[in-house]
């Protein structure tokens, strides 16, 4: 029963100093972040993360081969799974305001091994999602400066643009949270800026024709089985198929990329300095620009382009070429390069908070996680996890593994949406100054949801999935189980 010991709210408010009275919590050896972020601050976190390679990248390959036009629809619905979950964070980081978010309702609600879990998950959302990203970047700059092939982007044995981009970011991360928010807000006014012009502007050059059918009639799909199909397919026996409304789901599944790493802001609650009214703020803020941007600037790349033609590596600079802008190629270019520049930022502050909530309660070593006094930051495990994405960087072919980004990311969200009415349950005194509306509707259905969007994922992205969470067991098995804060104390005879 050990593993599913719980870590009570009030031991977690109490150790991030988010309590009735800060000053009286443990700090596990490790320190306390400093509060310093307002909502403003959040919502700059949230799309610096949020808007990168997803839209810039994969809207041209789910249009042209999955979803044709209605790679619009993809975006909707995959936007509002996002959303659903967006509302179930908003309810538990506004009520229990700590670093590891996903990582902690879990281990106050379904106890410490399925926490471990969900923390060993979100190294990989983020830590991969850093390197996926980082290597993204590097094309585009390869792209937009000319340089040389071989040292830039997928093609380069060693990719010295990925690597320098993940150092000086870790760099800044270290220097602290409010430097990082300035450099954020610079990059996120480049890219807002970009994907309105890209809407304001390429909306004169849609053509109706471009447009019909708006859903292309589903067909059989080439390929597409062994582990390439997705789960659901699989499982259902069902042959491979492409467009129509099973083309729209599947799309969705893949360009839910896109939306992943909001959640960070829930990282940065215990940060914040009112996180009760900012955190729903800067979560619900995040995600309803980034879907209007992403619909808006879907519809416009779909409209100027016949989908047949879309391009896979940039459809958006590709469709302003093909209407005779190409002038405005580079500016999208631009807007690319500052847009991922600010993801893979975002990624190494949350990634560090993960491991610093972790090291807290002693399921990491508490030493990685202490706190440098000078900044304030989690520098030891910041250097530790950009070791980690530098060595995925130079090991792994990263374009393949977007959608693992995206596994881990709709687990965590079933995690998180399920402990809204448990915790509505076992909880119900809890002060919630934002509550999910129509509970236990919403957050059920936004569980089936992403169970759905996961069943849509490759059996191959599925097999790596699994493949990275038994290797976190072993982990556990070998050091979190031993040396948890909470095993310590039940040891001793005071848990
Ligand atoms: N959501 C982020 C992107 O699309 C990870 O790049």
């Amino acid at each position: 029963m050990h593993l599913f010991r719980t870590k009570s709210i009030e031991t977690i408010t109490a150790d991030a100093g988010t309590g009735d009275d800060p000053g009286s919590g443990q700090d596990g050896g490790v320190g306390r972040l400093r509060k310093t972020l307002s909502a403003r601050h959040l919502i700059g976190f949230g799309i610096g993360v949020v808007i990168g390679t997803g839209i810039f990248t994969l809207t041209g390959v789910q249009a042209r081969d999955t979803a044709g036009p209605a790679v619009v629809l993809s975006f909707a619905v995959a936007g509002v799974v996002a959303l659903l979950a967006a509302l179930c964070y908003s309810e538990l980081a506004s009520s229990v305001p700590t670093a590891g978010s996903a990582y902690t309702y879990a281990y106050a609600t379904t106890g410490e091994l399925l926490a471990w879990v969900i923390g060993w998950d979100l190294f990989l959302e983020f830590a991969l999602g850093a390197a996926v990203v980082a290597r993204g970047w590097s094309a585009y700059l390869g792209n937009l400066l000319d340089l040389p092939s071989s040292l830039f982007g997928e093609g380069a044995a060693v990719d010295v643009g990925a690597l320098a981009v993940v150092l000086v970011l870790t760099a800044v991360a270290v220097l602290g949270v409010k430097e990082s928010a300035r450099v954020t807000s610079v990059l996120v006014v480049v890219k807002v800026a970009v994907c309105v012009f890209v809407i304001v502007t390429g909306v004169w050059f849609v053509k109706g024709a471009n447009l019909t059918p708006f859903v292309p009639p589903g067909r059989p799909a080439e390929g597409g089985q062994g582990l390439d199909q997705p789960l659901l397919q699989w499982l259902a026996g069902l042959e491979p198929a492409t467009f129509g409304v099973g083309g729209v789901l599947t799309a969705a599944a893949v360009v839910f990329f896109a939306y992943t790493g909001f959640e960070a802001v829930a990282n940065l609650s215990e940060e914040t300095k009112k996180p009760s009214r900012d955190i729903p703020l800067g979560l619900l803020g995040t995600l309803g620009l980034a879907t209007a941007l992403y619909i808006g600037v879907a519809f416009v790349v779909v409209g100027m382009v016949t989908y047949t033609d879309i391009d896979a590596g940039a459809p958006i600079a590709d469709a302003f070429d093909q209407v005779g802008l190409g002038w405005a190629s580079a500016l999208i270019s631009i807007a690319a390069v500052a847009g991922l520049t600010s993801v893979i930022l975002v990624d190494l502050i949350t990634v560090s908070r993960i491991g610093f909530a972790m090291g807290r309660d002693g399921l990491l070593p508490p030493v990685v996680a202490r706190l440098s006094p000078r900044t304030g930051t989690p520098v030891r495990m910041t250097l530790l996890f950009a070791g980690l994405v530098l060595v995925m960087v130079l090991l792994f072919p990263l374009a393949e593994l977007a959608n693992l980004v995206s596994i881990g990311t709709l687990f965590a969200f079933v995690l998180v949406s399920a402990a809204v009415p448990v915790l509505r349950r076992t909880r119900p005194d809890l002060n919630r100054p934002f509550r999910v509306p129509f509970s236990p509707v919403v957050p059920v259905l936004s569980v089936l949801a992403c169970l759905y969007l996961m069943a849509n994922l490759s059996l191959e992205t599925w097999v790596r999935f699994l493949a990275w969470l038994a290797l976190g067991l072993v982990v556990y098995a070998a050091y979190g189980y031993r040396h948890s804060r909470l095993g310590l104390a039940e040891r001793s005879g005071k848990g």
